[in-house]
């Protein structure tokens, strides 16, 4: 079987083929990072627009890449949410007017369902019951896997995502947009004797995160290094850029662990944005291997927001027998809960939410 995926829930244009047998026959990226980065974070509507002048070119380029004719799908799969709702309708729109066309099935894809199955795109493969974390832009959370389309989420962020507070915290380190990535190298060069920042929420039971304080904790100190006699130097920046991301770090492995520990399953899924980092992969690598677990990430292509995880989360719904209809489906805001055995082409409820958030 093969399926066309596309992704457009934010500020990537990611389209792509996947085959039951070869796996992922061709993909392409399309990033508006400097489109955005002017303005110093996404901006919606530009975004929106920006998707229109590339989804059509990039499935054009995939197909032919891949050497697919549209008799050789078998469905069109598409991100439904949560994104940002013009985005999602752009990408929604084209995969239901070329599924139309083409006289094929075409699927809603919850996004964050496609970021926890992108792990299973590499060799070797996690086979459920896993612990999955999943860390992006938008979520922080734990879920366990018991089985593809079973999800129970066991903690999530109170407040900001990881990836929200490393992009929060660069912006006002100075570090521009996009935040992460830029934070992350700027870490490298810090002192990692010069400051420690709380690690939140770990001094009590649970799962849940909360990263909105450290931030807050990162401005104090800016501002203390601001107010001192040699102001802000760029060697503080990065001091405090490696205690930050320490902290962040931290924060998943104690909570990593205790996912493990209170399972009692041996396989961890790291997944989303902040998964490409490299500090968070080496203390998480750590943890692990103290339980005899092992530790399993997409590429880094993978980690972030892409269309070969859409189109393998949406073979996976083929598989699972999903229903086709004319709906087109964009959700702001949609639970990764809901998705429990739940046919999600034929929930109801994907349409409920469809109004800008
Ligand atoms: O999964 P993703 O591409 O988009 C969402 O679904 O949100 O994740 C993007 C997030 C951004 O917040 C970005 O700053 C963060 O992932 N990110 C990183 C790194 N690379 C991307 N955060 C920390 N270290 C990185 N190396
Ligand atoms: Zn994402």
């Amino acid at each position: 079987m093969r399926v066309l995926g596309i992704e457009t829930s934010c500020d990537e244009t990611g389209i792509a083929i996947y085959d039951s047998q070869a796996g992922i026959l061709a993909d392409a990226l399309y990033s508006q990072v400097e489109l955005h980065a002017e303005y110093g974070g996404v901006v919606p509507e530009l975004a929106s627009r920006d998707h229109v002048r590339k989804v059509i070119p990039l499935i054009k380029e995939v197909m032919s890449r891949a050497g697919c004719q549209p008799g050789d799908l078998d469905a069109v799969v598409y991100t439904a949410g949560p994104g940002l709702v013009g985005a999602l309708l752009v990408g929604a729109a084209v995969a239901k007017s070329l599924a139309y066309a083409w006289g094929v099935p075409s699927f809603p894809v919850h996004h964050m369902e496609g970021h926890l199955l992108a792990p299973m795109l590499e060799d070797p493969a996690p086979t459920a019951p896993f612990v999955a974390l999943l860390v992006s832009g938008g979520h922080t959370m734990l879920v366990s896997v018991k089985a593809i389309g079973d999800y129970e989420i066991l903690g999530e962020s109170l407040d900001d995502a990881a990836g929200e507070a490393f992009d929060k915290t660069a912006k006002m380190l100075g570090l521009g947009y996009p935040g992460g990535p830029r934070l992350a190298a700027r870490a490298e060069q810090g002192n990692p004797q010069r400051f420690r920042f709380p690690r939140p929420m770990t001094d009590r039971p649970g799962l849940d995160f909360s990263f909105s304080g450290l931030k807050t904790f990162c401005l104090n100190t800016r501002d203390e290094c601001e107010r001192s006699p040699t102001g802000l130097s760029e060697q503080d920046v990065s001091d405090i850029c490696w205690a930050f991301q320490d902290a962040v770090v931290e924060t998943l492995a104690i909570k990593c662990r205790r996912a493990l520990q209170h399972t009692g399953v041996k396989q961890l899924v790291v997944a989303g944005g902040v998964s490409a980092n490299l500090h968070l992969r080496a203390r998480l690598q750590e943890v692990a291997a103290k339980l005899r677990a092992q530790v399993f990430y997409p590429q880094l292509k993978y980690c972030t927001d892409n269309g070969a995880m859409i189109a393998f989360a949406g073979y996976q719904r083929l598989l699972a027998g999903a229903k086709t209809d004319l709906a087109v489906r964009a959700r702001a805001r949609w639970p990764l809960s809901e998705l429990n055995g739940q046919d999600q082409a034929d929930s109801s409820r994907v349409d409920q939410d469809s109004r800008p958030a």
